[in-house]
């Protein structure tokens, strides 16, 4: 009788233990694959966030919560309970942008995908999830850039100068670099314009190379560090027809004074001998 009930003590302590060891290692963990990272505007983004599901015995996701929220304001970005999205309290900067992998939600996948990123989605994100195992939460911050557009040349001669000009519109300030036809930097003869539209989270650029004269062989090279942009644009430039036709009445001026002094030296030199 007694060995009996000290055996059963001895199960009921062994199970308390093993309760024990597998609620710690149920316990709800969320994290993000990346803490930081970047999208470029217009384009969409997939804020990463996992948490250890626990849908053994209970196959729909009705116990599942999942909200993805700004940090600085609390403003949703997309929650999900119930076992569907619920976009009701949406912040409506977010309205038909944002989208869960709900196919994935059950692997443990939280991860949201922002559509038509703009300036005002930089920030930063926190994932929450709630299950049977509890409440976890973890932040990421998005950086935001906006590749620049394809510069557009425009090429002025003047009298006495040349002036060749790009402007382009990308997001943070570039690296904007001319390089004459040997690699040497042009930066002397460079002057720069730049204006910034925080609303609309672009900086727009004029960068003007003043060239002494035609032809002309150059590099025009602009960086975007934060989105990894490198462009580069070589032109040659030859001068345009107006150039050219003063060049030839240049040459028949010049040929004409030569036969005119030419003629007046055997002018000169006929009358001597006479
Ligand atoms: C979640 O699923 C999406 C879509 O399949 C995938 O792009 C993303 O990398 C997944 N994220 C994680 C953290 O597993
Ligand atoms: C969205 O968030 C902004 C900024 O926090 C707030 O001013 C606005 O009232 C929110 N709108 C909705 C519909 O929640
Ligand atoms: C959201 O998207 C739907 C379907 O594309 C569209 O009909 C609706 O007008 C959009 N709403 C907003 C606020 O953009």
């Amino acid at each position: 009788m007694h060995a009996v009930r000290r055996h059963s003590a001895l199960l009921h302590s062994t199970f308390l233990i093993l309760i024990i060891l597998c609620s710690s290692a149920d316990s709800l963990k969320v994290t993000v694959p990346a803490r930081h990272l970047t999208a470029a505007r217009g384009h969409s983004v997939v804020l990463g966030c996992e948490f250890s599901p626990d849908f053994g015995q209970n196959p729909d996701l009705s116990s599942l919560v999942v909200t993805w929220q700004r940090q600085e304001d609390n403003r949703v970005v997309h929650s999900f309970y119930y076992g569907q999205d619920q976009l009701a309290t949406q912040n409506s900067t977010y309205k038909n942008r944002t989208a869960l992998f709900v196919n994935e939600l059950r692997k443990g996948n939280a991860s949201v995908k922002i559509e038509n990123v703009g300036v005002k989605d930089k920030g930063r994100y926190l994932c929450t999830v709630s299950t049977s195992q509890g409440t976890e939460k973890a932040e990421l911050q998005l950086d935001y850039g906006a590749f620049y557009t394809e510069p557009k040349l425009t090429i002025n001669a003047r009298s006495s100068d040349i002036l060749v000009q790009y402007e382009t519109e990308g997001f943070p300030e570039p690296q904007v670099m001319w390089k004459g036809e040997h690699g040497e930097n042009l930066g002397n003869n460079i002057q720069t314009f730049t204006q910034t539209d925080e609303e609309m989270g672009l900086y727009y650029i004029k960068s003007v190379y003043t060239a002494p004269n035609s032809p002309l062989s150059f590099t025009f090279i602009l960086e975007n560090q934060l989105l990894h942009q490198y462009l580069q644009r070589p032109v040659s430039y030859t001068g345009g027809q107006n150039s050219c036709f003063y060049e030839a009445i240049a040459l028949a001026v010049i040929s004409f004074l030569l036969v005119l002094t030419a003629a007046i030296l055997a002018g000169i030199y006929y009358c001597k001998k006479k």
